[in-house]
């Protein structure tokens, strides 16, 4: 199990913790592996009443690791990251966010799949998916304009532009702001609060909450996969990635 991912339970919580500061946790193959053998086996174990899940080092995760989405693409939504992606809208376990720093990608679009989302006022947001020759996943194309409205949807998942947490409180992404300190303790409370509540009522409560727009949303993921798996081997992803780790704005003026 890599230790890039964290965890430890708690009074009927289980926080899992992305731990990889010096990439701004950005996620790799092995860390979805641990991500989703932490988020299974809590949710079959009773015990276990909410999940909590955050990053170290000040940055919740900067999203998939590019170098494993140059080396390594997902060919199906069996991958690691597809695995992870699949059980988040089955989860009956209430998932929680603590958010500090750079929330970029699968950490934007993973929010949208959370019950309970806490920022901090210095958290940076960007779903950067057009701008990496990509196109939205997890199901942001649904959820997203059903949260915020189709044309400020549209700026954020088209654009790409970094937004902040006032931006996120506004258009119902995060639940609170809080200073950066602040955050892990207010989802841990808020955490322990629902560990607390009748375990049966919470569950059928979440499931009741997600459940009418479940099969829509499911569709949605599965043709967004697909479109992804497609982007991810485009020549404009490719220069994208490349100008990334080159430190250079990339150059689209070739492609038709
Ligand atoms: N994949 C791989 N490495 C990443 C990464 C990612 N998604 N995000 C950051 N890193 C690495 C950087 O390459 C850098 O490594 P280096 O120190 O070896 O050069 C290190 O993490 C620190 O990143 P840096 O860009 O210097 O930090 P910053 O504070 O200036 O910016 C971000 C932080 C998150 C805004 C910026 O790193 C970024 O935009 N990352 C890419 C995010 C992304 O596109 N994710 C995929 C979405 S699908």
């Amino acid at each position: 199990m890599s230790d890039a991912v964290l965890h430890e339970v708690s009074e009927g919580v289980l926080t899992v913790s992305f731990n990889r500061p010096d990439k701004k946790n950005a996620l790799t193959l092995a860390m979805y592996d641990a991500l989703l053998e932490r988020l299974a086996s809590a949710d079959e174990d009773p015990s276990v009443r909410a999940i909590v899940v955050r990053g170290e080092g000040g940055s919740f995760t900067a999203g998939n690791d590019l170098s494993d989405f140059m080396k390594n693409p997902p060919a199906s939504m069996d991958s690691p990251v597809g695995r992870v992606l699949g059980i988040l809208p089955k989860l009956r376990t209430p998932l929680i966010a603590a958010v500090d720093g750079a929330a970029v990608g699968i950490g934007t679009t993973l929010l949208m799949h959370c019950d309970l989302v806490y920022c901090s006022d210095r958290s940076k947001f960007k779903m950067p998916f057009v701008p990496l020759g990509l196109c939205p996943e997890a199901g942001s194309s649904y959820l997203l304009p059903r949260m915020a409205g189709r044309v400020k949807a549209t700026e954020l998942l088209l654009l790409g532009k970094t937004f902040d947490g006032a931006t996120a409180l506004d258009i119902g992404l995060v639940n609170e702001v809080l200073p950066p300190d602040a955050v892990d303790a207010r989802a841990a409370e808020v955490a322990r609060e629902v560990a607390a509540l009748p375990p049966a009522s919470v569950r059928l409560t979440k499931a009741l909450i997600g459940q009418a727009s479940r099969d829509l949303l499911l569709e949605a993921m599965k043709r967004e996969g697909d479109e992804f798996i497609g982007r991810l081997r485009s020549p404009e992803a490719a220069e994208a990635m490349q100008a990334f780790f080159q430190k250079r704005a990339p150059d689209f003026s070739k492609f038709e």
